[in-house]
């Protein structure tokens, strides 16, 4: 099948697109840069927030995988970004025929969902019957305390998916 992969030069985009590579099937890639993609790849340079070149890259592909992603540590903007993109490729992609859009979660394991990572560590070594001490550590800095804030969690209205943590752990 014909597949392509945004953001396929990004720390998860690359790796995906090239395991699509090794099975077989036909992969583009679609960055800003146009570069980066894995041998076997082709690159397409396109902005997903404007919709620039993603219609000439989604000709005859079946199955678009977003592994696109910003790099911020605000609610608005990291929300604006994958709003806008989400809803572009999706329209972009039912006019071009794409049958398949996969698209990746928020960074973690469990979730999205409000959760601290002191208790998942306490769970997981619970998990394994280990007997040890789990000590949260509250880093200073502007990015740890826009954590603590849940400058990364989902909005009230945002529909919660699995696998939980605790899923995962029995998994
Ligand atoms: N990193 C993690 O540990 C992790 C874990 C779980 C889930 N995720 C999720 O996986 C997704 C990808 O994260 P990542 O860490 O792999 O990101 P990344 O390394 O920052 O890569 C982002 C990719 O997207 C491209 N890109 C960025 N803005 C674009 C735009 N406007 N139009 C087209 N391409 C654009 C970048 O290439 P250009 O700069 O050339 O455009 C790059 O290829 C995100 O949804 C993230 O939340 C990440």
């Amino acid at each position: 099948m014909r597949v392509l992969v945004i953001g396929g030069s990004g720390l998860v985009g690359r790796p995906t697109a090239s395991e699509l590579v090794r099975r077989g099937h036909t992969v583009a890639v679609l960055t800003r840069r146009g570069a980066g993609g894995p041998p076997g790849a082709e690159s397409f340079t396109g902005d997903v927030t404007t919709g620039a070149g993603v219609a000439a890259a989604l000709d005859g592909v079946e199955c678009v995988v977003d592994c696109g992603n910003v790099v911020t540590m605000s609610r608005k903007a990291a929300v604006g970004y994958f709003t806008t993109t989400t809803r572009r490729l999706g329209e972009l992609g039912k006019a071009a025929g794409v049958r398949h859009h996969v698209v990746l979660g928020i960074p973690d394991v469990a979730g999205p969902r409000p959760e601290r990572l002191t208790d998942l560590a306490r769970q997981l070594v619970a998990h394994r019957g280990e007997r040890r001490t789990v000590v949260g550590l509250r880093l200073p800095g502007r990015t740890p305390h826009a954590m603590r804030d849940g400058g990364q969690l989902p909005g009230p209205d945002a529909l919660l998916r699995g696998p939980t943590f605790a899923d995962w752990l029995l998994a």
